[in-house]
């Protein structure tokens, strides 16, 4: 494996095969493209694409800003949610909402830092590192379960990824491999790359452009990754 090339080879692919439509993506760096990016990412945890599209655009014309999510019953918000699923992540919204609002009554911006980002109720780690590269446009690492099947097949870690040492293990990897410019693009290109092409399944090697550097590919075994105990 080639750490240097790892970035350009995905930034490349990523120019023509990647997402670039994406509503909250790539509006002008002003505050409230942070709280369209963190929506969308609350929504993504554990929801496709194609369907977020829809709630995303209904929850912001009905809630243009954080404020106006943090004010909001929650009723009104429940009904917006309702079908996408795991209630607990639009409670943990709307009380992050509230959060984040009283954030800004004192600091006159948003959160800009992982750390702060993390204090935010349904924000995790991998989360955090989104909202930053992505919406504030700081540099931020990502490391999800889409991350963690691209990086276990690329290096060729073995270890199961629900322990804890393998965990750091692909941190360290994740933030290794992303720029210090443009994370935010990276961390979509990752996103992309690991929801089309490095698939759980069936992955497609042929269209990977990391493949011919890439040891669960050399191997044959893509597949065998990410290892995982069965609960
Ligand atoms: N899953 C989580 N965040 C995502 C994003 N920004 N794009 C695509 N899939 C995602």
């Amino acid at each position: 494996m080639n750490h240097a090339t790892f970035a350009p080879r995905l930034l490349t692919w990523f120019a023509t095969h990647g997402r670039h439509d994406l509503p909250w993506q790539y509006h002008h760096a002003d505050t409230s493209d942070i709280y369209a990016v963190w929506l969308s990412e609350i929504m993504l945890q554990q929801t496709q694409v194609a369907t977020v599209l829809g709630y995303f655009g209904r929850f912001m014309d009905t809630f243009p800003t954080v404020q106006d999510l943090a004010n909001a019953d929650w009723d009104d918000v429940a009904n917006l949610w309702a079908g996408l699923g795991y209630y607990a992540r639009a409670r943990n919204l709307h009380a992050g909402a509230k959060q984040v609002a009283d954030y800004i009554a004192t600091h006159g911006h948003f959160p800009q830092t992982t750390d702060e980002w993390q204090n935010v109720r349904g924000v995790g780690r991998s989360t955090a590192g989104a909202i930053v590269a992505m919406g504030v446009r700081g540099r931020g690492v990502i490391c999800d379960g889409n991350v963690k099947r691209v990086l276990t097949r690329w290096a060729g870690i073995d270890g199961d990824i629900t322990k804890s040492a393998t965990d750091k293990v692909l941190w360290e990897l994740a933030d290794t491999l992303t720029p210090k410019d443009d994370s935010g693009k990276f961390a979509q290109a990752m996103m992309d790359l690991g929801a089309t092409v490095c698939t759980r399944t069936r992955p497609a090697c042929v269209s990977c452009p990391l493949s011919d550097d890439c040891t669960a590919h050399k191997d044959g075994n893509p597949t065998a990754y990410p290892v995982k105990t069965k609960k």
